[in-house]
């Protein structure tokens, strides 16, 4: 009897910020239930992210491994934080051999893993490659840019994803590298998804939000705010919590919740004009919160009556689950959301968002399905495990 000997790839994932580990949830869990025997998974986290809520609460509700290396980059400046974590991942690549890195997204730490890897000619696997808002004073269009063109092969998640690539040169391809060099440009669909519909159900079981800041299905508007350009300069992010507010008296009916990511907590008070700030504290029916579980937030999203968001991800799940999205920025990259008709582009203006709000609240939307068939992760696997051979 012959006996084939099953080669075995070893990877390092590469997160940081609190979406990324969600996004890594979906890909681990499908090595671990799906690829085991073929791919050997260590997990590297830079520290990006590091408040509870942040980042551990998700290593333990979505069953990610405990991280085999954690750089504790921290915050701070994007040059100072971002070196930290390309010297850092450099020691890692250089200490035991990878055949490959997955990084996830924009932020930087993708930046860093793929400086990192590209010099020391470990291939890059980019899962969210392609995405583009044409902003470049966003810190993530750079981070993407550059991530792009050293990656060995780009995870489009989209059409859109892939098309924003062929304009720039990469050649759309199915074909297979099996040396680490060149591009190959591929959509086998959005992790996010694998993950949104995975624990749909789960979250709903798990979570007691609803009860906790008692709230009614579709009785309520569900706001995040992030984005730098949002929270650090003063006239957008007092425009944006003056459309709150009006919201808030104008529609009475629905309560709006808001779980603060720190960075929009450490400066609402010092960015948002203290009139507007004052009433912002007094509306009875505004619900400020730390930022909640990865479970929570599924369930808060699948109840709202609507979402209200500069988030990337939160845009996305709204979507998944089909709700409808005001976006509070001037462009997206998730473009198929706003040509759907879910989704309107607002940007940090309190009217449009009022008006936007009105909008979508009165006509009724429908979700063509865009983000692939959820198994986007077993997909993307069962495609690095064809390129090595
Ligand atoms: C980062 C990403 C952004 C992503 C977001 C996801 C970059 C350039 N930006 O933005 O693309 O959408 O993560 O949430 O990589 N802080 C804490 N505790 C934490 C983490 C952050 O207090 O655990 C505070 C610190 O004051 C820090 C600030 O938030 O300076 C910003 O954190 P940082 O990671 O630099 O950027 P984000 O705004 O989180
Ligand atoms: N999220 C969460 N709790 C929160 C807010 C967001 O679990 O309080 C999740 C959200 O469901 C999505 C991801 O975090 O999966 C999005 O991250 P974020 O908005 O920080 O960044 P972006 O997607 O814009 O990069």
């Amino acid at each position: 009897m012959q006996i084939i000997k099953v080669l075995k790839i070893k990877i390092l994932t590469i997160i940081g910020a609190r979406p990324q580990i969600i996004k890594a949830a979906a890909v681990s869990r499908a090595v671990r239930s799906r690829f085991s025997d073929r791919i050997e998974e260590k997990i590297l986290h830079t520290g990006q992210h590091y408040d509870a809520g942040m980042s551990q609460v998700f290593f333990d509700e979505l069953e990610l491994p405990h991280p085999d290396f954690n750089l504790n980059a921290g915050s701070g400046k994007h040059g100072e934080q971002t070196a930290k974590m390309i010297a850092g991942i450099e020691n890692v690549l250089l200490s035991e051999h990878f055949d490959g890195v997955i990084l996830y997204g924009d932020t930087n730490s993708t930046l860093a893993g793929a400086v990192a890897a590209s010099k020391l000619h470990v291939p890059v696997y980019h899962i969210e490659a392609g995405l583009r808002s044409f902003n470049m004073s966003m810190p993530e269009e750079i981070n993407r840019v550059v991530c792009d063109q050293l990656s060995t092969v780009l995870f489009a998640p989209t059409v859109t994803a892939v098309e924003n690539l062929k304009r720039e040169g990469f050649a759309d391809s199915k074909a297979r590298f099996a040396d680490g060099r060149g591009h190959s440009v591929v959509n086998l669909g959005d992790v996010m998804y694998d993950n949104s519909m995975y624990f749909a159900s789960k979250a709903e079981s798990k979570s007691d939000v609803m009860k906790r800041l008692d709230l009614q299905p579709d009785k309520y508007i569900l706001a995040t705010i992030h984005r730098d350009n949002n929270t650090d300069v003063p006239e957008r992010l007092t425009s944006i919590i003056r459309a709150l507010v009006e919201i808030s008296k104008s529609k009475p009916q629905y309560k709006i919740v808001l779980p603060l990511h720190p960075r929009t907590a450490k400066l609402l008070p010092q960015n948002v004009d203290s009139r507007v700030y004052e009433e912002f504290n007094n509306c009875r029916n505004i619900i400020c919160t730390p930022p909640v579980s990865f479970f929570d937030i599924i369930v808060l999203e699948r109840n709202a009556a609507l979402v209200l968001t500069d988030s990337g991800g939160v845009q996305k799940e709204a979507y998944f689950y089909e709700k409808p999205c005001v976006i509070m920025r001037p462009e997206t990259e998730w473009v198929e959301i706003v040509n759907a008709g879910a989704g309107i582009l607002a940007d940090a203006d309190t009217q449009r968002i009022i008006d936007a709000v009105d909008e979508l609240l009165s006509k009724s939307i429908e979700y063509p399905k865009v983000f692939g068939d959820s198994r986007a992760s077993e997909h993307i696997l069962q495609y690095i495990l064809d390129c090595r051979n």
